[in-house]
């Protein structure tokens, strides 16, 4: 298959954990790069519904390794709860198909801490993150005071250090009026949490490079979306790390040669959780439609997904910025039942027609959206699996997502079975 990079190409949820498993058959290796578990990636096999937060989708594939990269931020309790959760569920783990990298960062519970006491200081500046402590723990890797995964198994200086920052940001959480931590019980916990992890903790790097030489086949799992990028998104409204392909590289050690191609996956509408500009967002009356039909609740957090019609001035930047040489597009079937269904091709800000995204979210809040409407085909998708015998309309609305976007849909998912795939052109 070549080693390929899925990401979202929107601000998250566009149905990557799904697409992972269709593509999981063909590689050898998976590997998360970024983020944390913030990330809620569902995959539906049989009658079997399974959430992974920290673990590669291909967990679910016997035979493959997953990996979590350097670029993700690991909470070691929350990677222990899902490693047990999955187990129950009849997933095999062990240290053969799960490998950690020693030198990813930690979620330490301050992050955790300082994350919802921010959040919940101001209703008017938040930004609706997960309050998994993604921000906080990326901004002590930045700062250099972060903890590292493999810093779990050095138990005196793990201890000396922690002393030293639970202090530090006790005095962060009290401003915030949130209760201080003590430091031993954290350290019991975290170097508990370590000796259960140890024989998981690898040179992920040396891991990844042994499979190139042998030409393996790496699937590289983005969490979030484009827009949700650190430095590309609708920032501040963004995650603190770098979901866009780009960040595969960094995230991982493997090199920018060594990448083969790059697959964005869309959902066939546009959904985004928490605060920020929405130009496409629906109507209160669509909106909660949408939701109830595309079961558009987080997988993370349970929050309702806010829903919007497919923008291709987003889609269009996504391709770009991650240089998407297929678009995999998911939940089709959601709108089935539609009379008309549009897509955002420009956006008019005062008198003047933007082709782009603007930089600034606060201009991005208040553009509106230049639609083009298409008739819908109101029959069900659901059990449709060859493209030409989609409805016409349908037909019509997927290439009209193809021409705008500026790249090919391989992939058309029409329910979140494993079977509901429509391959459409023979190159994924
Ligand atoms: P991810 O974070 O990108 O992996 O996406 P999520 O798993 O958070 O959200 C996508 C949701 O849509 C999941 O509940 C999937 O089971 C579901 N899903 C994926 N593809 C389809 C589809 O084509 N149709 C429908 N109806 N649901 C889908
Ligand atoms: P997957 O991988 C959708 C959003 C949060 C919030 C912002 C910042 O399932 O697509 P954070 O906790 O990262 O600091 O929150 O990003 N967000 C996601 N939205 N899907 C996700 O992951 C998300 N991960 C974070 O809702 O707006
Ligand atoms: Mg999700």
């Amino acid at each position: 298959m070549a080693n390929t990079i899925l990401v979202g190409g929107q601000w998250g949820d566009e149905g990557k954990g799904r697409i992972i498993d269709l593509l999981t058959r063909r590689a050898d290796y998976v590997v998360r790069y970024q983020g944390g578990s913030n990330a809620g990636h569902e995959v539906h096999i049989g009658a079997k519904t399974y959430v992974m937060h920290l673990i590669p989708s291909g967990i679910l594939h016997p035979g493959k390794v997953c990996v979590i990269g350097n670029g993700v931020v690991v909470d070691p309790i929350a990677l222990l709860k899902e490693m047990d959760g999955l187990r129950k569920q009849g997933i095999r783990i062990s240290p053969k198909n799960l490998v950690v990298s020693g030198i990813a960062h930690l979620v330490m519970p301050y992050h955790r801490l300082l994350d919802e006491g921010r959040e919940d200081a101001s209703k008017r500046h938040r930004i609706g993150t997960t309050k998994r402590g993604i921000g906080p723990a990326y901004g002590d890797k930045a700062s250099r005071t972060g903890f590292r995964v493999l810093d779990l198994l050095k138990p005196a200086a793990f201890r000396e250090k922690l002393a030293r920052r639970v202090r530090e940001n006790n005095a962060l959480l009290r401003a915030l009026g949130v209760r201080p931590l003590a430091a031993a019980a954290v350290a019991a916990e975290y170097l508990a949490a370590g000796r259960r992890l140890r024989p998981f903790i690898g040179d992920a790097v040396a891991l990844l490079h042994t499979a190139l030489r042998r030409k393996r086949d790496i699937l590289f799992e983005g969490a979030q979306g484009a827009f949700l990028d650190l430095d590309f998104g609708t920032y501040p409204y963004v995650t603190s790390s770098h979901p866009t392909s780009g960040g595969a590289c960094v995230g991982s050690g493997v090199p920018p040669h060594r990448m083969d191609r790059v697959v964005g996956v869309m959902k066939a509408y546009t959904t985004r959780v928490g605060e920020g500009p929405f130009p496409t967002e629906y109507g209160a009356v669509l909106g909660a439609e949408i939701q109830k039909v595309g079961d558009e609740f987080g997988r993370t957090t349970g929050r309702g997904r806010r829903c919007g019609w497919f923008d291709a001035v987003v889609a269009r930047a996504s391709v770009r910025l991650n240089g998407m040489d297929d678009l995999a597009i998911t939940k089709l079937d959601v709108l089935d039942h539609l009379a008309e269904i549009k897509i955002c091709v420009a956006y008019r800000l005062g008198s003047k027609r933007l082709d782009t995204v603007p930089m600034d979210a606060d201009l991005l809040r208040c553009v509106k959206p230049v639609y083009e409407t298409w008739p819908g085909w109101r029959a069900s998708t659901r059990e449709i699996r060859r493209f030409r015998d989609l409805p016409r309309a349908a037909q019509a609305y997927l290439k009209a997502i193809e021409r705008h976007a500026g790249a090919p849909i391989s992939i058309v998912s029409v329910g979140p079975r494993r079977d509901q795939t429509i391959f459409v052109n023979g190159r994924l």
